[in-house]
């Protein structure tokens, strides 16, 4: 069983988040407005599909919406290995293709994405993430839009997990080990 954790006061609130992920999407709809192409959002399972969502509603350009899965092994003895679990399954080629990712930690996973996806010979393709912890730093990767930076902190609500639980809280809180 997942040892107990207690969240803190939340760091982000929903209202932040709500005006936060607006004028993200007020950038992508400026940035993307003259392609003439339907920008390919590729949400990063599980953690990224609130914010997905939330973005997307907000973004007056021609969309295609698809999933990726990934499991990233970054502990101490860290080989930088990620392993797909779901992989995209509509045609990239050609398109511009945004990366929908929570939140990039160690870089792992976001910088393996960007070369995964780039195979896909997209015309463009760009990150955005809804959080970004730069201190924790290991891969390098261009962040494209970033949401909120954080610090060094263990995280979760509006998609993001402890254990698979507390991705349905509306706001992102701190949380630590009970009794920490
Ligand atoms: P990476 O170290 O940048 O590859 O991050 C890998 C993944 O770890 C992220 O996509 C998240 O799913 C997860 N992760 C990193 N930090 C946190 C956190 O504070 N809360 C919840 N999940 C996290
Ligand atoms: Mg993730």
């Amino acid at each position: 069983m997942a040892a107990p954790i207690e969240l803190d006061r939340p760091l982000i609130t929903p209202d932040e988040i709500e005006a936060r992920v607006a004028e993200l999407s007020g950038q992508i709809n400026k940035d993307y407005a003259r392609t003439g192409r339907a920008v390919s959002i590729v949400v990063v399972l599980k953690g990224a599909a609130f914010f997905a969502v939330d973005l997307m509603k907000h973004l007056d350009l021609p969309t295609k919406m698809d999933f990726l899965q990934a499991h990233s092994y970054s502990g101490i003895e860290s080989t930088g290995e990620v392993t797909l679990i779901k992989d995209v399954s509509m045609p990239l080629a050609g398109t511009d293709v945004l990366i929908v990712e929570d939140i990039v930690d160690t870089g792992l996973t976001a910088s393996w994405l960007l070369r995964h996806l780039s195979g896909h010979h997209p015309a463009t393709c760009k990150l955005v993430t809804l959080l970004d912890k730069p201190s924790r730093r290991i891969y390098p990767v261009t962040i494209d839009y970033t949401g909120f930076s954080i610090p060094d902190e263990f995280v979760l609500g509006y998609g993001l997990d402890y254990e698979e639980g507390y991705r349905n809280l509306p706001a992102i809180y701190t949380a630590r080990p009970v009794g920490e």
